[in-house]
């Protein structure tokens, strides 16, 4: 965790946005926007481990994204291949913990295979929980989640905890800090259980030119505001928020019972 003034962070997701504007704008096509796009990754991975972060998310392709023409939906899928095999020493090196979470099924087997060593390889690792959202969309994952409770606890009442617990990475938590580069204000069905008390950032600067400096910069900024996850206050997290609000309602409740 990083604390500041104010918010402490643990969990940074990103929707990595504005790949095919900033090609187009450069008269490339917009796969070129993609290319430049995933070295991008590699410097806001480091920065992240730099910065102390528990978790950083990345959106890399979207349940909606499979409407795209082949020959882009096919550049994502090899430049991911090529990610993995490219930073796959520096993952191991730096005991980062690596996920994708989403539908890897119609990935090639090659890339499937990649992707299920490194995740073996590195699920003990307790530095940065690098994960992936590929073929992701939130409302599938939450539907998914209930549905596994629904098969493992037939009859049960699904709880918020119960959620959490069923979801694809549980251990990558809240997030606390949501930005999404290339100018749109939307959260576009990305973590959508997770992001439910984050900060949200916007910025204009488009994927491809999303800086390490602006990474951070957005980082500090985001530190020195306050959160207060409903309460009047500050305050720490949101099940500290939660435990003031059981307090509270049990407090509550023996005033009415004391009254009556
Ligand atoms: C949105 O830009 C971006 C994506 C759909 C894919 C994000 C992918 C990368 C950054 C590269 C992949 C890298 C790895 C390592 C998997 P857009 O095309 O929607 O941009 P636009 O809004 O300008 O059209």
């Amino acid at each position: 965790m990083i604390e500041g003034t104010g918010a402490k962070l643990n969990h940074v997701a990103i929707i990595m946005d504005g790949n095919g504007r900033w090609a187009n704008e450069r008269a490339h096509r917009r796969v070129w926007g993609h290319v430049r796009g995933s070295s991008v990754v590699s410097n806001i991975v480091e920065e992240a481990d730099d910065l102390g972060l528990k978790a950083l998310t990345l959106y890399a392709f979207s349940t909606e994204n499979w409407s795209r023409p082949l020959t882009e939906v096919k550049t994502l899928f090899s430049l991911l291949k090529k990610f993995l095999k490219k930073e796959r020493a520096r993952i191991l090196k730096n005991k980062i913990r690596f996920k994708v979470i989403g539908d890897i099924d119609k990935l090639p087997e090659e890339t499937k295979k990649l992707i299920v060593d490194l995740e073996d390889e590195t699920k003990t690792f307790e530095g940065l929980k690098l994960t992936f959202a590929f073929g992701y969309g939130g409302r599938d994952e939450i539907a998914k989640a209930v549905n596994k409770f629904i098969a493992e606890n037939p009859g049960q009442p699904i709880t918020q905890d119960a959620i959490c617990a069923n979801m694809m990475a549980p251990e990558i938590g809240d997030v606390d800090l949501l930005i999404r580069t290339g100018g749109d204000q939307r959260i576009s069905n990305f973590l959508l259980w997770q992001s439910a008390y984050a900060e949200l950032f916007f910025t204009p600067t488009k994927w491809p030119d999303f800086t390490r400096e602006e990474f951070k910069k957005i980082v500090v900024d985001v530190l020195a505001r306050e959160r207060r996850f409903g309460n009047v206050a500050a305050t720490d997290s949101l099940s500290e928020s939660l435990s003031i609000a059981e307090k509270n309602k049990k407090e509550l409740e023996e005033l009415q019972t004391r009254s009556h």
